[in-house]
This record gives C-alpha cells, sequence and structure tokens, in this order.
C-alpha cells in the first residue's frame, strides 16, 4: 500500500538498507552483536527468572484495538502536553544508566538525537555523562534521582539540575536496593574503569559491581518524597509506580505526576506487567495528574495502547541503549523516528487525529 503524499510525513517508516533495524525490537540483536557480553547482559537483562520482563513485552499483545473509521485523518498531530511543556511525540527517553557502556558518546549522543527531534531527555543519577554536558546538548531534559545517603549530595544535585535548566526531576521509588539480576553474576559483569558515574562517583565505589550502593540510601520512603519536593522548585514525578494507593499517596505529598513502571521487571520479579497496572493508576488519579508509562515500548502500537488507558506520554527504555550501541547518535535518531513515524502511522489507522483522542473505547482486552 502506498499512502501517496501522506507518507512524507513518515520518514521513520522509509526503507531501510537492507540488514538495518526495521523495528525497534531488531535493534536488540543488532547491539548485542557489537557488545561486550557483559555490557550485553546489563542492558537486556533483568531480575530472577525475567518473568515480569518477558510479561511487559506480552501483555501488550493481550490488547487489540477496535479502530474508528469515516475520520479525516489528514493533518494529524502526534504532539501531547505535559507538564506545561509541549512534546512533538508521546515519548521521552527513560532514565537509563551508563550509556557510555554502549557508546563512548554515550548520554550526550542520546541527548543531541532527542534535541534534534523535540524530545525529552531523562539522565539517571548513575549516568556516564555529567548534568551540564547533557544540558549543553540543547535537549529539554529531566533529571532522575536515586536517594544518596547524603542530603547534601541529594541537594547539591538538585541544585545543580535546576541550575543547568532541566525541567523536572524524576524520584525513582523502586530501587533502593536492587533486583538480583542473574546474567549479570553469570557474566561477572563489572563497570569499567573509563565509564564513570559522572555525577556521584567520589573516590573509588568499593564494590566493582553494577552500583555503589554505599552511596545509595537502602531505603525509599513517603519521607524521602516530601524531601524532594521541599528542596526543588522542580516539578517531581514518582517513577516506579504499581499500585494505585501509592500513585494516591504521592500526590497528595505534592508530586506532580507518577510513573507506573516496573523498572523493565529489573526489580521485583514477577511483578504485575506494567501495562497491566495501568488503567487503575490512571482511574485512581482521576485527572489530577498526568499519569507516565514505561517497561515494554516496543512499537507505535504500544504507545497507542498506553495513550488509550489513560497515560499521557511513555518513556522508552532499552531500545535506546541498543539502538547507541548499534549507530550511535545516528542510531538513536533511526530509533526515535520509527516510534514517533510508528505512533503517527498507529493514530491514522486507528482513527485518531491527536493522541488526546485516545481512549478506552479503542482497546477490547483478549483473553489468555
Ligand atoms: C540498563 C538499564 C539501566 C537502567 N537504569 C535506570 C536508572 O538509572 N534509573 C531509573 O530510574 N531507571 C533505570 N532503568 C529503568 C528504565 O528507566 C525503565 O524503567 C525500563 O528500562 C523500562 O523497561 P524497558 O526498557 O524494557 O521498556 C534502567 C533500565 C535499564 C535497561
Amino acid at each position: 500500500m502506498s499512502g501517496g503524499g501522506g507518507m512524507d510525513q513518515l520518514d521513520g517508516l522509509t526503507l531501510p538498507p537492507p540488514g538495518d533495524p526495521v523495528r525497534l525490537a531488531d535493534f536488540e540483536a543488532l547491539a548485542l552483536e557489537r557488545l561486550p557480553p557483559g555490557s550485553a547482559a546489563y542492558y537486556s537483562g533483568a531480575a530472577n527468572d525475567e518473568v515480569t520482563l518477558r510479561d511487559n513485552t506480552a501483555a501488550f499483545d493481550r490488547w487489540r484495538f477496535v479502530p474508528r473509521v469515516g475520520v479525516d485523518i489528514r493533518g494529524r498531530q502526534t504532539g501531547v502536553e505535559v507538564l506545561g511543556h509541549r512534546w512533538r511525540s508521546p515519548f521521552m527517553v527513560a532514565p537509563m544508566a551508563l550509556h557510555q557502556l554502549a557508546d563512548p558518546e554515550g548520554e550526550v549522543a542520546v541527548a543531541r538525537a532527542c534535541a534534534a527531534r523535540g524530545l525529552v531527555f531523562c539522565l539517571s543519577t548513575v549516568g556516564s555523562a555529567t548534568i551540564e554536558e547533557v544540558a549543553e546538548t540543547g535537549a529539554a531534559c529531566w533529571f532522575q534521582l536515586y536517594f544518596l545517603d547524603d542530603q547534601g549530595r541529594n541537594r547539591e544535585l538538585l541544585d545543580r539540575a535546576a541550575a543547568a535548566g532541566y525541567q523536572a526531576i524524576v524520584l525513582t521509588m523502586d530501587a533502593a536496593i536492587l533486583g538480583r539480576r542473574e546474567r549479570d553474576i553469570r557474566t561477572g559483569f563489572a563497570r569499567p574503569p573509563e565509564v564513570r558515574y559522572a555525577n556521584i562517583q567520589r573516590g573509588a565505589l568499593r564494590r566493582g559491581d553494577t552500583y555503589g550502593d554505599d552511596e545509595f540510601k537502602l531505603s525509599n520512603t513517603w519521607d524521602d518524597l516530601a524531601w524532594v519536593i521541599g528542596h526543588t522548585r522542580l516539578p517531581v514525578i514518582v517513577k516506579g509506580v504499581l499500585h494505585p494507593a501509592d500513585a494516591v499517596q504521592a500526590l497528595e505529598l505534592g508530586a506532580a505526576a507518577v510513573d507506573v513502571s516496573n523498572h523493565g521487571g529489573r526489580q521485583l520479579d514477577r511483578s504485575i506487567a506494567a501495562i497491566d497496572a495501568l488503567a487503575a493508576v490512571v482511574d485512581a488519579v482521576a485527572g489530577r495528574a498526568p499519569v507516565l508509562f514505561d517497561s515494554g515500548i516496543r512499537r507505535g502500537t504500544d504507545v497507542l495502547t498506553a495513550l488509550a488507558l489513560g497515560a499521557r506520554g511513555v518513556m522508552l527504555g532499552r531500545p535506546v541503549l541498543w539502538s547507541l550501541a548499534w549507530g550511535g547518535e545516528a542510531g538513536v535518531g533511526r530509533a526515535l523516528d520509527l516510534l514517533a513515524a510508528e505512533v503517527e502511522l498507529a493514530l491514522g489507522l486507528a482513527g485518531l487525529r491527536s493522541p488526546d483522542e485516545a481512549s478506552r473505547d479503542l482497546l477490547a482486552r483478549v483473553p489468555g
């Protein structure tokens, strides 16, 4: 089928050179060919038996669309408004550790790809580029905080993010202690010394493994959220919510938004697939704040499913790292363009003129 003139909007879906990825999931195998086994395992792996990792994507397959016809979809637009900012597409890049394992330019390359496309980039506390280096790319940035033991250091990170022009703080509340990632154990993964925790590394981290737990507060409480909200003028998004009551609690304490996520299956294995937790959280939040979503987004149709269930926008995770390993900044650009084009195509095929029109009557759940 040719869409004629309409197809020129879908740059990301034009024919790629033979052998190149044609969907986000294709980037994984291509990245794994290039990455050292330890880094490959660190990026792709998850906790224990990886039940939740698999279920995060399988759960999308339990939804079907009931598209509408007869709508004039020419000139449809894909932007959404989140916390007072316009996003060109309804997705952003999720906070993830150590992009420099994939490419020497790391987070800076990804942020540049975001800047060129009007997409938000979220830098992790355990990122391998500094807050300021990422800001210099001109991307709209959010900073993800892992609460550190030392309040002064937390304040310093919050202040640096605000001073560098970041738009928001993401407080991740599902990862104060880490799930047991058995692929990392099998490969004996250790962070190479040339890849640094650019924002938190003081001296040597005592453990040569994924994180330096000695610097992190090994529990996250609602008091910590209240503290963060009290120590920044930026909006605070709570990441890692699955239970509706936690979403309500976060908003009552002053969170600006919540992100429904199970950390890509890397924390409590056999946690509910994130997409299966979304509707109840949206209902509990009842329009008081935007609800974001991540964990398992691989397709434009996944984005549309999350929007229809009530998410305002989603975060893209692992495919960003895989595309970075495959092709650096340009590779990430390919992945982002592909997803943006898939979203636009899915919206049009579903008979929607914008993401705001997605609602639950677009969806039917299949048994199983
Ligand atoms: C290699 C890797 C590192 C991650 N590091 C962080 C992090 O530093 N902070 C955080 O809040 N989430 C982190 N996450 C979780 C992501 O933000 C996101 O929740 C997850 O990747 C979503 O799952 P998906 O990538 O399978 O879609 C990480 C995920 C991966 C795969």
